[in-house]
């Protein structure tokens, strides 16, 4: 297994450019199997996610090729409707498979995804709301199994909202017969990418980035010809590392409005932070080099990102005075809290309350620390390239899940970092 090994206290410098969004690549890649024909995805990252998407695809019969960034997705000919565990254990996101496989052909089994290192987790959104578009849907032998000659549209409410379900929902919903209605959507970014490839594909959606996207379903779709968003997680990601390390550059190729939340809550912290067409310029206002303290509450599109509260968290052991963090959205993503304790963070824990008493800039120290999940172990990195000293990050397969030539990015910005076997 490979560590990642970070030589900290150097302000990195520069620019970085993003990379395709992991999570809209997920479910376009999976809406490829809405109907038959070559597809054509651009902007696609190369991830391990992506791979183990591909992989999957390519199971059930898909021809996917790689050229650059360009992944071409033959889905003319599936040989079977089964997602297996093997295939699902490692990603959950694998679901995606759910809606588009009934939809196409009238049947699918699909690995129940287990609980994970962020929380529960669970799915019956997806399932109750295929249940609502006319499918029998059982759970037996740990497989969601999923059955319909046709679907038909209906009104679905989500309780909250769900990113995935609604992803879900609409691939199965564009194939249904009559209109369906989602109310209590997702708004995120992703599902605008995913609306748009699919009524690019033939398919009729209204409410793009809204809360109730309507449905109007149709007898065929057609391939498509897609580009994927940019990576809102990642250009935020490399935001709050340039900020940690005192450092000033900018998060080019990405999509400012998609980062409303983390733009203000790095200005309350006192940082410059300048939008430009398609980038994100971070500096100090008139020098100085101290972040004060700011609290966040994560909370669906567009309030602040579960995906980037821990590595917010990060820069908040840099602050003065004491920072909250409220997760309202998982129950479980605090597993970086006792890694960034390691490297000296004052940081105490109750339920889905953080609280952190900032040790000012320059007041992490390396140490050895393990990476639990994808963030949790960008919120490591984080802390690593503002510490004196080194850090060693153990199991970054986790890491490779999400950030595309992570090192070669940061690399590129002045940081000393680099992989080596444990
Ligand atoms: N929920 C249910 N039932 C369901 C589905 C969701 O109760 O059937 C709950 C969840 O437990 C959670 C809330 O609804 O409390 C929202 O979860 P959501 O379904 O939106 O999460 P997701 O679709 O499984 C996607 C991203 C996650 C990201 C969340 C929240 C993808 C592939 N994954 O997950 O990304 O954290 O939305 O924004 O899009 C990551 O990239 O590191 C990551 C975990």
């Amino acid at each position: 297994m490979e560590k990642l090994v970070i030589e900290g206290g150097i302000p990195l410098q520069g620019d970085v450019k993003v990379s395709g969004a992991k999570n809209a690549a997920l479910p376009l890649m999976a809406a490829t199997l809405l109907c038959a024909g070559k597809h054509i995805l651009r902007n696609v990252p190369d991830l391990r996610d992506t791979r183990t998407l591909a992989r999957l695809l390519e199971n059930l019969g898909a021809v996917v090729s790689r050229d650059g960034d360009v992944l071409t997705i033959d889905t003319t000919v599936l040989h079977h409707g089964e997602a297996s565990y093997e295939l699902v254990k490692t990603m959950r996101a694998s679901v995606l498979v759910l809606g588009p496989l009934v939809a196409r052909l009238g049947k699918t089994r699909v690995s129940l995804p287990g609980g994970c290192a962020i929380g529960e987790r669970p799915v019956n959104f997806h399932i109750d709301g295929l249940r609502e578009l006319g499918a029998v849907c059982a759970i037996k032998e740990g497989y969601i199994e999923a059955e319909a000659k046709k679907l038909y549209g209906n009104t679905i409410y989500f309780d909250i909202p769900s990113v995935t379900a609604t992803e879900n929902l609409l691939m199965a919903a564009s194939l249904a017969k009559g209109t369906t209605v989602l109310k209590n959507a997702a708004k995120e970014p992703e599902i605008g990418n995913l609306v748009d490839m699919l009524n690019g594909m033939g398919a009729k959606i209204s409410g793009r980035g809204t809360d109730v996207l309507t449905v109007e379903g149709v007898d065929s779709l057609h391939p498509a010809d897609c580009s994927i968003i940019p990576d809102r997680i990642e250009a935020g990601t490399y935001l709050l590392a340039i900020a940690a390390t005192g450092g000033a550059g900018r998060v080019t190729h990405c999509c400012p409005g998609d980062l409303p939340s983390l733009v203000e809550k790095l200005r309350h912290a006192g940082l410059e932070i300048i939008e430009e067409a398609d980038a994100l310029a971070v500096s100090w206002k008139d020098g100085t080099r101290n972040l004060s303290r700011v609290d966040i509450k994560t909370a669906p599109f567009p309030g602040y990102p579960t995906d980037l509260q821990a590595q917010f968290m990060a820069l908040m052991t840099l602050c003065s005075g004491q920072s909250a963090v409220h997760e309202t959205i998982f129950e479980n993503r605090f597993m970086h809290v006792a890694e960034l304790r390691r490297m000296g963070a004052k940081i105490t824990v109750d339920g889905r309350l953080a609280i952190v008493s900032g040790l000012g800039m320059n007041g992490l120290k390396g140490a050895p620390v393990m990476a639990t999940d994808l963030r949790a172990s960008s919120s490591l990195v984080i802390a690593g390239l503002a510490a004196s000293g080194r850090t060693d990050i153990s199991r970054i397969y986790h890491l490779e899940r999400g950030y595309e030539d992570l090192v070669g990015k940061l690399t590129g910005l002045g940081a000393r970092v680099w992989k080596e076997q444990e």
